[in-house]
């Protein structure tokens, strides 16, 4: 699976954001290490504390099927029809990250298109994270 695969996956994830409230719609491909992709979007709620990132989304699906290991995950988002800027994980979802992958290897695609992205390891999204092997 190349990153244009995941990131167009990421872009079919984001038809299915429920946004009534902020309208940024946000589309998440995670790849696991077998090469499954299990897909999220935003899902927001009218009382605004529930609501769940795109990322969480995708993340909470492949780990409640069993999945552990994971390589990728490309991530689209913005108002418009189309993604017109990068959309960065926000801090919760980054330590869920955390929580399921080495910050060394795990990489992080922000895209705004197939062709224009950004390739950036886990580690360099949550210096000095705090996660499992802490413990
Ligand atoms: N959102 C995501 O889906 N992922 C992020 O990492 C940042 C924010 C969503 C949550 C909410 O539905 C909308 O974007 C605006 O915050």
């Amino acid at each position: 699976m190349d990153n244009r695969e995941l990131i167009r996956l990421a872009l079919e994830a984001r038809q299915a954001a429920y946004v009534p409230y902020s309208g940024y719609k946000v589309g998440a491909a995670l790849l696991t290490k077998a090469g499954k992709v299990y897909k999220g979007c935003n899902i927001e709620n009218a009382s605004y504390t529930p609501t769940n990132c795109a990322e969480r989304t995708a993340f909470f699906k492949a780990v409640s099927e069993g999945e552990r290991e994971f390589e990728a995950i490309a991530i689209v988002g913005g108002k418009g029809e189309l993604p017109q800027d990068y959309a960065w994980p926000c801090g919760v979802c980054r330590q869920v990250m955390m929580e399921f992958c080495n910050p060394k290897t795990f990489h992080v695609i922000t895209a705004i298109s197939e062709e224009e992205y950004l390739d950036k390891t886990l580690e360099e999204m949550l210096p000095h994270g705090f996660g499992p092997s802490n413990l």
